[in-house]
Order: C-alpha cells, then sequence, then structure tokens
C-alpha cells in the first residue's frame, strides 16, 4: 500500500505499536530507534531500541528485543522478512524482494510521481529567496540562492505543500534618495518622466549617482531629502522610483527567464506601512530600547566582538526604518495573513546573525506560534577558479546573464565538436545543458561551503556534473525506448530480482522517498545529486552484468527493462527538482 513508500517511518510508526502492545502505552513516547543500517551485513535497516529501554522495563536488553519481535513480524510481514536479533539486542531488518519488486513495477506504472503520495497533511511553505536589489547588480550570491531556494520549492511542491516563493527584492533602501536625486538632476520630472533619459544600464547609471553623492555635499543634501519625501509618499518621488524598479525588474526577469524559475516580488516597499506597528508592539513588550538615540532590541546571548550585547537595529535616530524592521514586519505577516507554518530564508551565510537574532525577537514578542518554524538556509561564496574573489578579467562584477550566455555557449562549442553536428536541435540541447550545468554544479555542493566555478568543471562529460547525469538518462531513455517499444509494462509484470546487481539497483530505486523527506528536512539538495550519481552507477553495474535486450528468458527482459524504465523516471523526476530539463539525445 501506499503508505509503506516512506519505509522508515513507516518502520518507526511500527515499532512504535509493537512495543505498546508488548509493554503498554506507557512506552508509547520512546524513541523507536530505527535507523538506515551500518552496513549490509545488517540488512536494509536496524532498530536499536532494545538496549535503550531495557532499564525502563526492568528486562535484559535481548529479552525486550525477543518479546518485541514476537510483535513486530506479524505487522511487518508484508515488507520485511522475519528480524534477527544480533549482538546484545540489535533488530536487524532486510526488505523483501517481493516488496521491492512490487514497488518497481509501480514505479514503471506512474512515470510521473513514481508511486509516491502526495503528503496528508499540506503546510503552508514560504518560500523567501532571489532577492536581489533594485538598481544593483544581480550578483553570483543572488543565483545560489535562486538556484536553491527553487529547489527547495520544487521539493515541496512535488509531496504536495503549499508553497509561496517570494522574491524580497531590496526595493526601498536609502540608495533611492541618491538615484532619485540624480534621475532629476538628469532632467527628470513629474511631467514629462524620463524624456529622452536612458537608464537602460542601471548598475552604470547607480555608479555615476554615487560619484556624484561623493563629490557634492549639496547632492547629499538634496539626496536625504528625497528619502523623506519618498518615504512620505511624494507623488513625483514615487514615480521616479517606480520606474527605477521596473528597469530593474526587466532585467531580472531576463535571468529568471532563462533559469525557468517563478517568483512572487513582494519587495520591502510591500511592508512600509507596518514598520512603525512593529516598533510600537516591541515597545508595548518592552522588548525596545534606546542607544544613541536609536532604537534597538538586544537578544539574550548575542554579544559584538569587544564582548559587549550586540544591538538589533530597528529604527534610526533619524526615524527611518531599516532592513531589520522590514524582517520582523515581514514575519509578522507571513505568519498571521498569509498562515505560514514553515518560513525558509535562502541567503548567503552572513545573514545568519540578523536571522537568528530576528527569529527570537519575533518568538519572544509572541508573533509566532510554535508549529511554525523560521529558518535560515544559509550557503557558501561562489569563488572565482583561482578561490579569490568572483569577477571578470577586467575586475568587474560578473553579469549574470552572460554567465549563463558563456556556460550555453561553451555546451554548444562542445556539443557540435563532439556530435559534429549544427542545427536548431543543437542550439536547443547546448542551452538545456548549459543552463544545467551552472545549475548542477551549484546544488552538486554541500551548500554550506564555498565553491569554485569553473566552466571547465561543470561541463566534463565525466564525475558528478550535469552533462554526465543527463547522458545516463538520454542513454538509459534510449535503452528502454530502444528495447521496449513493443513489450508492455504494467503493474502485473513480475520483478525479478536475483542477480545482486539487480538487487543493488533496486535498493538504491526504492530508497527515493525516504530521501527526498530527508531533503525536506535537512534542505540539502546536493543528496539529491549523490543519489542520482550513485543511480547511474548502479546502472551501470547492472547493464553491463544483466543483458536486458537479450535475457536469458522472456520474463527476465521484461523485469529487466522494468528496471530500466524505473531508473529512467528516477532520473528525469529527480532532475526535475533541480530544476533540470532532459534532452533525448546528447
Ligand atoms: N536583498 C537581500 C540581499 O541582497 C536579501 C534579502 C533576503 N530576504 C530577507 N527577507 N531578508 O542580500
Amino acid at each position: 500500500s501506499l503508505e509503506t513508500v516512506y519505509v522508515q517511518q513507516w518502520l518507526e510508526r511500527k515499532v512504535t505499536q509493537a512495543l505498546c502492545e508488548a509493554f503498554g502505552e506507557e512506552v508509547k513516547d520512546v524513541n523507536p530507534m530505527v535507523a538506515i543500517a551500518s552496513k549490509p551485513e545488517f540488512g536494509d535497516y536496524q532498530c536499536n531500541v532494545a538496549m535503550s529501554l531495557s532499564k525502563k522495563v526492568g528486562m535484559k536488553p535481548r529479552d525486550v528485543a525477543d518479546k518485541l519481535l514476537q510483535r513486530l513480524h506479524p505487522l511487518l510481514q508484508d515488507v520485511f522478512e522475519q528480524p534477527e536479533i544480533a549482538g546484545p539486542g540489535f533488530l536487524n531488518l532486510r526488505l523483501r524482494k517481493d516488496y521491492i519488486g512490487g514497488r518497481i513495477s509501480r514505479m514503471t506504472e506512474d512515470g510521473e510521481r513514481l508511486g509516491i503520495p502526495k503528503t496528508g497533511n499540506p503546510k503552508r511553505v514560504i518560500v523567501d529567496f532571489s532577492s536581489p536589489n533594485i538598481a544593483k547588480e544581480m550578483h553570483v550570491g543572488h543565483l545560489r540562492s535562486t538556484i536553491i531556494g527553487d529547489t527547495l520549492c520544487r521539493l515541496e511542491e512535488f509531496l504536495g505543500h503549499d508553497v509561496l516563493r517570494l522574491n524580497h527584492v531590496g526595493d526601498w533602501g536609502t540608495q533611492f534618495g541618491m538615484l532619485i536625486t540624480y534621475l532629476r538632476e538628469k532632467g527628470f520630472t513629474a511631467e514629462k518622466g524620463l524624456g529622452d533619459l536612458q537608464i537602460g544600464d542601471l548598475v552604470n547609471f547607480y555608479k555615476q549617482a554615487k560619484a556624484r553623492f561623493d563629490e557634492d555635499e549639496a547632492f547629499q543634501t538634496a539626496s536625504r531629502k528625497e528619502v523623506v519625501a519618498l518615504q512620505a509618499g511624494d507623488a513625483t518621488s514615487l514615480s521616479g522610483w517606480s520606474i527605477l524598479c521596473e528597469a530593474s525588474r526587466k532585467e531580472f526577469q531576463v535571468v529568471y527567464d532563462m533559469l525557468n524559475v517563478r517568483l512572487e516580488e513582494r519587495g520591502e516597499s510591500f511592508y512600509n506601512n507596518m514598520l512603525s506597528d512593529v516598533i510600537s508592539g516591541l515597545k508595548e513588550i518592552e522588548l525596545l530600547k534606546e542607544s544613541e538615540g536609536a532604537r534597538v532590541v538586544y537578544v539574550d546571548g548575542y554579544k559584538n566582538k569587544d564582548g559587549d550585547p550586540m544591538p538589533f537595529l530597528v529604527q534610526k535616530s533619524d526615524g527611518g526604518y531599516l532592513y531589520s524592521t522590514t524582517d520582523l514586519a515581514a514575519i509578522r505577516h507571513r505568519v498571521q495573513k498569509e498562515k505560514a507554518d514553515r518560513i525558509l530564508y535562502v541567503t548567503d551565510a552572513g545573514q545568519s546573525t540578523h536571522f537568528d537574532q530576528a527569529r527570537c525577537i519575533a518568538r519572544q514578542a509572541g508573533w509566532v506560534p510554535s508549529h511554525v518554524s523560521l529558518e535560515h538556509v544559509p550557503f557558501g561564496l561562489v569563488q572565482g577558479e583561482d578561490g579569490k574573489k568572483f569577477k571578470t578579467r577586467s575586475g568587474d562584477t560578473v553579469k549574470l546573464r552572460d554567465l549563463l550566455d558563456e556556460a550555453i555557449v561553451r555546451a554548444s562549442k562542445d556539443l557540435r565538436e563532439r556530435l559534429e553536428a549544427d542545427n536548431k536541435e543543437t542550439e536547443r540541447t547546448a542551452r538545456i545543458v548549459g543552463l544545467a550545468a551552472v545549475k548542477y554544479a551549484d546544488l552538486s555542493m554541500n551548500r554550506e561551503s564555498n565553491y569554485r566555478f569553473s566552466y571547465d568543471k561543470m561541463l566534463a562529460l565525466s564525475g558528478n556534473t550535469a552533462p554526465y547525469m543527463l547522458y545516463a538518462f538520454a542513454r538509459i531513455n534510449g535503452i528502454r525506448r530502444k528495447i521496449g517499444s513493443e513489450i508492455k509494462l504494467d503493474s502485473s509484470c513480475k520483478i525479478i530480482l536475483d542477480h545482486p546487481a539487480e538487487m543493488f539497483l533496486a535498493r538504491h530505486l526504492v530508497y527515493l522517498p525516504e530521501l527526498l523527506l530527508d531533503v525536506e528536512k535537512s534542505l540539502y539538495p546536493h543528496r539529491l545529486c549523490e543519489y542520482i550519481f550513485e543511480l547511474s552507477q548502479r546502472f551501470n553495474q547492472f547493464y553491463e552484468n544483466c543483458p536486458v535486450a537479450n535475457a536469458p528468458s522472456e520474463e527476465e527482459k521484461k523485469s529487466r527493462l522494468a528496471l530500466c524504465s524505473a531508473t529512467a523516471n528516477t532520473l528525469q523526476l529527480v532532475l526535475n527538482l533541480l530544476g533540470i530539463d532532459t534532452v533525448e539525445r546528447l
């Protein structure tokens, strides 16, 4: 039945049930101590609860194990062989061959979800990701956030949760004072708007404005007044502001379209009218403190480098609000209005303290009920191939659009050389491969470490790379198409797992649902990459040892074909979770 596909979780429930039957309801909260077996000799899972329970029930561990086993076996027998007791009282559990076979035929039949049901308990999940800043360059850090965040959204969506993908763009900082002042200086007015003024290259525009700001005191004064005017809702200021936002938005969208990432823009400005409530809310519960004219909150346990309590600044002495204030308002809004159960923030590791403090304050203020989790999903830096800061040869920041284009150009060159073909199809494939390479290189690294950006490495045909995985998919899919065209696979098809290589492959295939839950919890997408890399290797072993087209019998041919098919479907599903399109040929 469907509920066994998350084997470990199912097993935990069954152990708890058996414990209660054997020792009474008072053990129902005992940790069932189920884990993946540490060695293949021990089977697939092990249960170590007998040791931890022994004292509580006043029996020797081995006797606890015996008693548990009697109750457990009948509950498990469709899925597991008779459990074995080892050593002082470990229970070793091995999956039944026919259970694994049944799961495989289900996977061939349900190519889209591979027999994985949607959750019966959907949660409202908000993923705050990408979030570049208006009029500034969208940099490689934002690229990481976009790619990792999108995968987490896809995973939660696949599992059946209700996901809100929020782009918390920086559209309300003090930089707008300077930018709008410069716009005005260049001839922008309320009546004629931009006129002939071109701001296509916003980053350059930003640089020029900054230069003016730095050189001219009158310009600085005007800029400060401009911020006040903007925040007070002055119509001209607002129209300048929205022109700037619109120009940035267009540039960001080019990148999102290339990456095929969907986001809902809800920038800092959205929370503007909720900021004063944050301050009064904090004041009411006496969390708000004064420090040198500014308003701050102190969170227990946070010290700055001199060892003094570290302030979390929520209002400047001139009355202005900050990034931090906005994040507190956003938490309230997301919990109260959006009814979030889980909020994920995908940003660089440098912002960890900020999010920790914001979470503590929001909890202390009673804005976040205990069932709601706020999780920062930090990631490391993208570095150049030399391990230094990532930049162009001339030392500028790399434009993401150029970076993605370059990956496509290189993929296309590789393809044309290898396939000696050059047509529409090659160009389409190159685009898929190039973008896949950038995404996969990022996602296959443990997100918390820094990684070096290297086109050569990410485009290599061997190793844990996108081209290798896409190639593996195309090949396996090709085998299935070629051999399987006249064979119909359905759930009645018997899966034979007599060869160790067949079993080795099948065992990994049925692990997928548990892996997905693991990634949902740990938020480590690289485990998905490790999983499919291992899968393709197990498939190769199988294919070397177990002929498919020339299998010894029709029955085995069908069974092996089903293994090919389940493997191809699995690769496709996981690549899809990684935001990667597959190709038929490579
Ligand atoms: N705009 C910020 C940056 O570029 C990221 C925002 C992350 N989200 C948030 N709710 N603070 O670093």
